[in-house]
Parts: structure tokens; sequence; C-alpha cells
């Protein structure tokens, strides 16, 4: 199938080269100069495990280019992935997808039918503002034109993104039309009937089940992604707020955690207790559903608290910081782990970022390390002037961040840190003080290594 994919960012990218992998005609779209440039040689401009060498294997197959003219017109299906920023009242930003629709309709031919797909998050009701813009722009050129719109909700995790692309747990389509769900049925039969040859970096799981599609409105596929993020949002925050009262009464959280989980109509996944969520994801779209719901004057208060919960972990840390060194000024802390979660450097609305700039506020030196986020935090924190006159040091080699340290915060659980040579990082410390803000280790083994150890929801 023809495809022409607006936005290479996350979810464009990881799309087309899932679908160029799956042998569809991919060209994607994009006004970023440097962006395209990597694309042109074959780079991703985002780190993914195992989109560099999946690029390099359909590069040729691929095309970018600017310009929306030079591919929509032959295109069946044109997918929009462009971002949906937040504004200053939390609602999503729809102008990227309003403009990307009506760029598409000023240049379909008029004898052809598309089929128009919006995969970026939106609020809902946005696929009929999208309808409204193509039949705006059609009419102005004075055709009838032939489209179908409809919702294809993405629920890319970063760090697996590869992964949920060719193994998803379903598929959501919505739209009012026979013909689109076909369309998208036929795009998506390779992973419905998983008939592709798996990717060798990505082996099919043995317990994995053929996905289901399922079809509905697009108001309710809309609604889908902002309550399947918000869901998973507040059981994080649940456990968290179960975290504290198990630090209160002397109970650990992750037997908790285990406790519960293995109700199966609880689950045991998204039951970490740690310093919450960060991401591209939750912090924005349950902000934006917040704002869906202010429009119906419709008040939201589990999402409410779900976000008060989850900013406070990062605020309990620099507490339990001040009730073990007393005063953070000229305390030296390091911080294992910038990005906002494993296997990215993706630091948006990352823990360690605001937990980074309390510090400094509070007249501490901050010795920082991260496997490949170092670049884009740097980047973050000058721009507020926290990286000047040393307040906060960037260490290449994780055995160097303790030197002279008077306690350690684990704020990201990279695999590398699941290994640390306690004992070593101990030893270099002023006073070896370890909050372990993901509970990566067990009390006794950080203690036996000479840590006075401090977890989250653990007496
Ligand atoms: C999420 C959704 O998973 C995805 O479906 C959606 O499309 C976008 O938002 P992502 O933001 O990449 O994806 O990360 P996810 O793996 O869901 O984790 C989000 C955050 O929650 C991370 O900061 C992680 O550290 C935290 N988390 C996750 C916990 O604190 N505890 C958990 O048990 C699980």
């Amino acid at each position: 199938m023809k495809i022409a994919i607006i936005g290479t960012g996350y979810v464009g990218l990881t799309t087309a080269v899932v679908l160029a992998y799956l042998n569809h005609d991919v060209a994607a779209v994009d006004k970023d100069e440097s962006k395209l440039n990597l694309l042109h040689e074959g780079r991703s401009p985002i780190h993914e495990p195992g989109i560099q060498s999946l690029l390099e294997e359909v590069q040729h197959t691929i095309r970018f280019t600017p310009n929306v003219a030079e591919v929509v017109p032959e295109a069946e299906l044109i997918l929009i992935a462009v971002g949906t920023p937040p504004k200053k009242n939390g609602e999503a930003d729809t102008q990227h997808v309003e403009q990307a629709a009506k760029e598409v309709a000023q240049v379909c031919l008029p004898d052809r039918h598309y089929t128009l797909v919006v995969k970026s998050t939106v609020p809902i009701g946005t696929n009929q503002r999208v309808a409204e813009v193509v039949a705006e722009v059609f009419s102005e050129r004075g055709i009838p034109g032939n489209i179908s719109i409809a919702s294809n909700p993405e629920f890319l995790q970063e760090g697996l993104a590869l992964q949920g692309a060719f193994y998803p747990d379903r598929i959501v389509v919505g739209a009012n039309s026979d013909e689109a769900i076909d369309t998208l049925r036929r795009l998506y039969k390779p992973i419905l009937e998983q008939t592709f040859d798996p990717p060798s970096e990505f082996p099919r799981p043995s317990s994995y089940h053929l996905p289901p599609m399922m079809t509905t409105d697009p108001n309710s596929a809309e609604m889908i992604k902002y309550a399947a993020n918000t869901f998973l949002a507040l059981k994080i925050s649940f456990i968290n707020e179960i975290a504290g009262l198990c630090e209160e009464v002397e109970a650990d959280v992750t037997e908790v955690a285990r406790g519960i989980g293995l109700d199966g109509r609880i689950g045991n996944k998204f039951l970490q207790a740690g310093l919450g969520w960060g991401g591209s994801c939750y912090p924005k779209d349950t902000a934006a559903l917040l704002g869906v719901a202010a429009q119906s004057g419709y008040e939201m208060p589990i999402t409410e608290a779900a976000r008060t919960i989850n900013f406070r972990q990062r605020d309990r840390v620099i507490e339990k910081l001040r009730s073990t060194l007393g005063t953070l000024k000229r305390k030296t802390i390091g911080i294992l782990g910038l990005a906002f979660k494993p296997n990215t450097d993706d630091i948006r609305e990352a823990p360690a970022l605001d937990i980074v700039r309390e510090l400094i506020a509070a007249g501490a030196t901050v010795r920082a390390h991260d496997p490949i986020a170092i670049g884009n935090a740097h980047r973050a924190l000058s721009g507020n002037g926290e990286t000047e006159d040393n307040k906060v040091i960037f260490t290449e080699d994780v055995y160097e961040l303790p030197y002279d340290a008077d306690a350690l915060v684990l704020v990201t659980e990279w695999e590398l840190y699941h290994k640390l040579e306690l004992r070593r990082l101990a030893k270099q410390m002023k006073t070896p003080i370890l909050i372990d803000g993901r509970n990566v280790y067990s009390p006794e083994e950080a203690r036996a290594a000479g840590f006075h150890y401090i977890g989250i929801g653990r007496a």
C-alpha cells in the first residue's frame, strides 16, 4: 500500500520503519531540515532500541521529504503523526494536526479516494474537526473530494517502541466509514495475522497472541487513548500513595505490590512504586484530559489526584535528603539517571530534572550520570543557568559519580544501575547514603555494602 506519513517523531518514524519493513511503500514528510538530513544519511534522530538497524535495513525503500505535495497525491493512505504540544492551560494544541490535514487536502487529486488517519494523541472531537478542515479546503478548491477519516491512536512505549509496533496488544480504529476500516485492516494485515518474518532483534514472543483490531467511533477512539494513559498513570500513582503510607506504618510496598498484583483483576504490571511518571505522555495526556473535562465543566478528581501524587514523589526525595542530611547547603548529591525512564535519552518531564533543580535551589552541588541522556539534560538545565558555576557536574563514568558525595539518589532504573559495585561506590562517598528512588536494591544488600539505605515505601 502506498502510504504517506506526516511527522517523523517517535510515532511517525517508528510507524514508517515498521510499515516499510512490512513491505508497504512508505514516504515520510517532515519540515525539520536537520531531522531530514540525518534520515537521508540513514541515521535515526531518536534513540530507540533497534531503530537504527531497522532504519538501515529499510532505508532504501522509504522516501523522506519536506514536501507534502511530492508524496500525498499518489498515496492511498495518509497518517498524521505530528506533535500536539500542551498549551499553557494544559490542553493539547492541535494546530499542527489541523495544518497537516489542510496541506494534505490542498494536494489531494480530485478523482482519487484517500484515507486520512490521525495517529497523534488528540483531544476528543479532533477527528471531526479534521473532517471539517478538509471539507473547507475541498470547497475552496471547488472539488467534491473523496476522503475517509479515521482515528488510529498509538500506544507507543518509549524504549519498547518497535517491540510494541510489531506485537501490539490491540489496534484501535475509530471511523464512520467501512472503507476507512477496510483500508486500515489491509494496512495492518501482516501484524493482525502475524505473517511477517520477525526482524532478528525482535523475535515474536512465544506467548504472543494475534492482536484484535477494535473498531469504534472516532470520539471513542480518541478517548481510549487518553483513558488508557490516565489509567496507567493513576495505577502508578496509587501504588506510590500506598508506598507513602507503608513508610509510616513500617510495611514494604514491594511486598504489597506483589500481593495485590497476584489478584488477576489487578495484575502485577505498573505497580512499581518509585519516583513516578515523566515522559512525553502521562504528564501531558492527564493534563489534556483535564482540559477536555474543564471545557464541559466536568470534574475529574481521580485524575487530579494522580497528578498531585506523582509530582509529590519528587518533593518527597528532597524531604528524605533533608531529614537525613539536615541542610542541603554545600552538600554534594549524586544523581543516578537523568532520562525519564531507561532505554531512552528522553528527558521530557523527567523526575531527575526537577530533583536537580530543587537541589541547586537549596544550595547543593549535583553530580549526575546517565548512560545516554547527559547531552539532553545538559541542554535542558543550561537554559536556566543550572549548569553554571559547576552546580551540576556530569560524569561519563558512573564510578566517578560518588566522589565526595553526601548522598546518591537512584532516579532511573537503567540496567547498568542494577549491577553496580555498591561497596566501591560507598567507599568514595563522604557519607554513604543511598536514596533508591526505584527500589532497585534490596535494603539488606545495600546495607551490607556499607550504605545507609532509603527506598520508596520500605520501612
Ligand atoms: C506511555 C504509555 O505506556 C504508552 O502506551 C503511551 O502511548 C505513551 O505513554 P511511555 O511514556 O513511553 O509510554 O512510558 P511507560 O513505560 O508507560 O512509563 C511511563 C513512566 O511511568 C516512566 O517514567 C516510568 O518510570 C513510570 N513507571 C512505570 C513507574 O513509575 N512505575 C511503573 O510501575 C511503571
